[in-house]
């Protein structure tokens, strides 16, 4: 029975070594080339391995990140489960990216960033956390993480989901008109959604209109919800003062893109989280357990919500 990790050696190497100690009758492939098909049960991996069928015995598919987008265009058959990554490290990792975009737009960091370059002692009048009112797109778990690292700085929290939910310090959105009036009262917007066909374009000139003046946008999500040029234009219009981006589309985006060298956009390649192979690995290593018991596996996807 064959666990095949999919993806780089060295975090390879780990659930080898780990899953030698908790699930010794299972072999550890890195990679796919050379694996006896019908040995396979289950694989990890960023994206779908091409011709699926080919695994007759495979029972589920680990996605290796905590967005599984990416096995939309080959989504496996219904008896092969899609489970998405549940990593504390994923987590403590999305808290600090969280943490510094929200910060970096909270004290205006683009704006020094630009006035660095132009070397310009210039002080802007600066605005207590208590005013500056941050809301999020999405409400699962790298949202929450995100919230409960910022509470402290005494921010206003308020966040949007699909349905209701009912958090401690967060004011809680659902819906379009949740929505609405949300982004009414909001300063900087965090986007951390699945991309499904609901959230596929969703930070557009209509939403950007929504928000108040110079509110500021960080956006760690994935890159096609976000239309760039409305953006550009909200930018250059005042209507948006900032913009922390660690996602885009394409990725890498192309080398004359007008976003790498505006003013007012901080990037970063899609880096705000990783995936930690020695915390990734017992919840791997959990799952297969309840597959074997007949249980649900945590971070099962549901494919008609698409996430
Ligand atoms: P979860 O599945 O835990 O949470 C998703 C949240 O989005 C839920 O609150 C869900 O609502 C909400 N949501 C989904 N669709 C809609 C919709 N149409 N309208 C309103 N709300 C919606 O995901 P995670 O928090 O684990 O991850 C979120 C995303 O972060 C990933 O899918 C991935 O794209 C991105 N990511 C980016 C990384 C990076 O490095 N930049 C790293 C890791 C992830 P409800 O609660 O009602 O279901
Ligand atoms: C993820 C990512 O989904 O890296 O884990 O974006």
């Amino acid at each position: 029975m064959t666990f095949v990790f999919n993806s780089d050696a060295t975090r390879g190497a780990v659930f080898r070594r780990r899953f030698a100690e908790a699930l010794p009758d299972v072999d550890v492939a890195i990679g796919l080339d050379g694996v006896d098909p019908r040995a396979v049960r289950w694989i990890l991996t960023w994206a779908p391995p091409a011709d699926l069928a080919r695994f007759p015995n495979l029972e589920a598919l680990f996605s290796i990140g905590a967005g599984v987008d990416q096995f939309r265009r080959a989504p496996p058959p219904p008896h092969v489960r899609l489970v998405r990554m549940i990593d504390p490290g994923v987590e403590r990792m999305m808290q600090e990216y969280a943490a510094l975009a929200v910060l970096a737009l909270h004290r205006d960091l683009p704006a020094y960033l630009a006035q660095q370059r132009e070397g310009l002692w210039r002080k802007r009048a600066p605005i207590q956390a208590r005013d500056r009112r941050v809301s999020f797109l999405g409400l699962g778990r790298l949202a929450q993480a995100a919230m409960a690292r910022l509470q402290p700085f005494g921010f206003p929290l308020a966040g949007w989901s699909r349905t209701p939910h009912d958090l401690p310090g967060v004011r809680c959105a659902s819906g379009a008109d949740g929505l609405a009036a949300m982004l009414a009262e909001t300063d900087i917007l965090v986007c951390l959604l699945p991309l499904t066909d609901a959230t596929r374009g969703l930070l557009n000139a209509d939403l950007f209109a929504q928000l108040p003046k110079g509110a500021a946008l960080a956006h760690l999500g994935r890159g096609a919800q976000l239309d760039q040029d409305a953006l550009l234009a909200a930018l250059d219009s005042g209507q948006l003062s900032a913009a922390m981006l660690d996602v885009a589309d394409p990725e890498p985006l192309p080398a004359d893109h007008p976003l790498w060298r505006h003013p007012g956009v901080v990037l970063t390649p899609h880096v705000a989280s990783v995936t930690q192979a020695e915390s990734a690995v017992e919840t791997v290593i959990a799952n297969i357990r309840r597959l074997r018991a007949g249980l649900e596996p945590i971070g099962l996807v549901d494919p008609q919500r698409g996430y």
